[in-house]
C-alpha cells in the first residue's frame, strides 16, 4: 500500500465490527467506522437503511475499501420482520457494491453458512445453496446482490460467532448459552444442530489479511470460506461452562431434537481450503476463550 488505505467497516458496533476495528487499528489504515444507534467517539451513526443519507455518506467519505458487516443476523427477527432484514441484508449490500464499482472501491461482504440447508457438511466454497430459513435467504440474496454487481468483489461466509468482550451476555449466540446456565439454571438445551463457534477476533485477523493481499495485487475475488474447527452443540458448550464455572451439571438436558423457533440447519460446517492456500488460519482455542469470557462470573467473583 503507497498511501493509506481509507477503510470502512459497517456494523461497526456489532460483535464483527468491533473486533474488525480493533484489528484494523493496529496498522496503518484509515479507518471510517460505521454504526446505526451505537456511535461513539470512533463510531458515526448512519441509518444505511436511508438511500440518500448513504450515498452522501460515502460520496463524503469515499472510502477505498468497504468491510460491511452490518446486517439483521438474528433469524427469529428476521422471520418477524421480513421486510425490514430484506432491506438491510440486500438492498443496502446492492446499494454499496453499485457506489463501489462506479467508484472503484473493493467491497468485502460477510456471510453466513446459513446460505446452506445442513445436511451436506463440509460445504467448499463452490456447494450449492440452499438456505433453510428466511436470514440465510436474504444474505444469499445480499451475496448475488454484490457480485452481481462486481466479480472483483469478496464475500466471507462465517459460522456462528462468538467475542470474549460482549457488551452484555447473551449479545452473541454462544454468550446466550452462558446467560442461560447461569441466570436460568437448569434446562434443556440443543443438541441437535451441530454448530463451529469461531472468535470475531479470528475473522477480524482473516478479514484484514484478506485486504492486504487485495493490495498485493492477489486476486481475492469471489466466495470465502472461514470457520472455527471444534464442534460443539449447544448443550456441550453449557456444559463446558459450567465445568469452567464450576457448576452442577448434571440436570443439563440434552435436547435432540431440531430447536424452536425458525428452522435451523443441521451441519454446516464451512471448509476453508481456499484461504488455506494464502495464509495460516488463525484459530482460537474454544475452552480458552470461554474460560476468558466466563472468568468474571465464577462464583466469589464481582462482575
Ligand atoms: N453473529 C453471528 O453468529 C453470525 C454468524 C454468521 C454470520 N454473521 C454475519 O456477520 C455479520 C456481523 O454480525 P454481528 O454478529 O456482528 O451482528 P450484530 O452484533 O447484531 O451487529 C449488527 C450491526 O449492524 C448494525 N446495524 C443494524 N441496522 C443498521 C442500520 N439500519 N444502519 C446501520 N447499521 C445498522 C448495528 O448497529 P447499531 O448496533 O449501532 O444499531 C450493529 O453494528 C453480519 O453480516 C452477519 O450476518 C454473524
Amino acid at each position: 500500500m503507497t498511501t493509506k488505505a481509507k477503510i470502512m467497516i459497517t456494523g461497526a458496533s456489532g460483535i464483527l465490527g468491533r473486533a474488525v476495528h480493533q484489528e484494523f487499528k493496529k496498522y496503518p489504515y484509515e479507518i471510517q467506522a460505521i454504526s446505526n444507534s451505537r456511535p461513539n467517539d470512533e463510531r458515526i451513526s448512519l441509518d444505511l437503511c436511508k438511500p440518500k443519507a448513504l450515498d452522501e455518506a460515502l460520496n463524503d467519505l469515499h472510502p477505498n475499501v468497504i468491510i460491511h458487516c452490518a446486517a439483521e443476523r438474528r433469524p427469529d427477527v428476521a422471520e418477524k420482520d421480513p421486510d425490514g432484514s430484506w432491506h438491510l441484508n440486500v438492498k443496502v449490500p446492492e446499494q454499496l457494491a453499485k457506489w463501489a464499482k462506479e467508484n472503484g472501491t473493493w467491497l468485502i461482504y460477510i456471510s453466513t453458512d446459513y446460505v446452506f440447508w445442513g445436511d451436506q457438511a463440509p460445504y467448499q466454497v463452490d456447494a450449492v445453496t440452499k438456505p433453510i430459513n428466511l436470514y440465510g435467504e436474504s444474505k444469499l440474496a445480499g451475496e448475488k446482490a454484490v457480485l452481481g454487481q462486481s466479480a472483483d468483489f469478496a464475500v466471507l461466509r462465517v459460522p456462528v460467532l462468538y467475542t470474549t468482550s460482549p457488551e452484555y451476555l447473551s449479545e452473541d449466540p454462544v454468550s446466550l448459552v452462558a446467560e442461560n446456565i447461569l441466570n436460568k439454571g437448569l434446562g434443556k438445551h440443543d443438541h441437535w444442530s451441530r454448530r463451529f463457534p469461531t472468535n470475531v477476533a479470528d475473522v477480524a485477523i482473516v478479514l484484514e489479511k484478506l485486504v492486504r493481499f487485495y493490495y498485493d495485487h492477489h486476486d481475492m475475488s469471489g466466495i470465502w470460506h472461514y470457520s472455527g474447527n471444534e464442534r460443539y452443540t449447544k448443550y456441550e458448550m453449557a456444559l463446558l461452562m459450567g465445568e469452567i464455572l464450576d457448576l452442577d451439571t448434571s440436570e443439563y438436558v440434552p435436547d435432540d431434537q431440531p430447536p424452536q423457533g425458525a428452522p435451523r440447519p443441521y451441519d454446516c460446517k464451512l471448509d476453508p481450503q481456499r484461504l488455506e492456500k494464502y495464509f495460516v488460519l488463525p484459530q482460537s482455542i474454544f475452552k480458552e476463550q470461554m474460560t476468558e469470557l466466563l472468568n468474571p462470573y465464577k462464583r466469589g467473583k464481582s462482575c
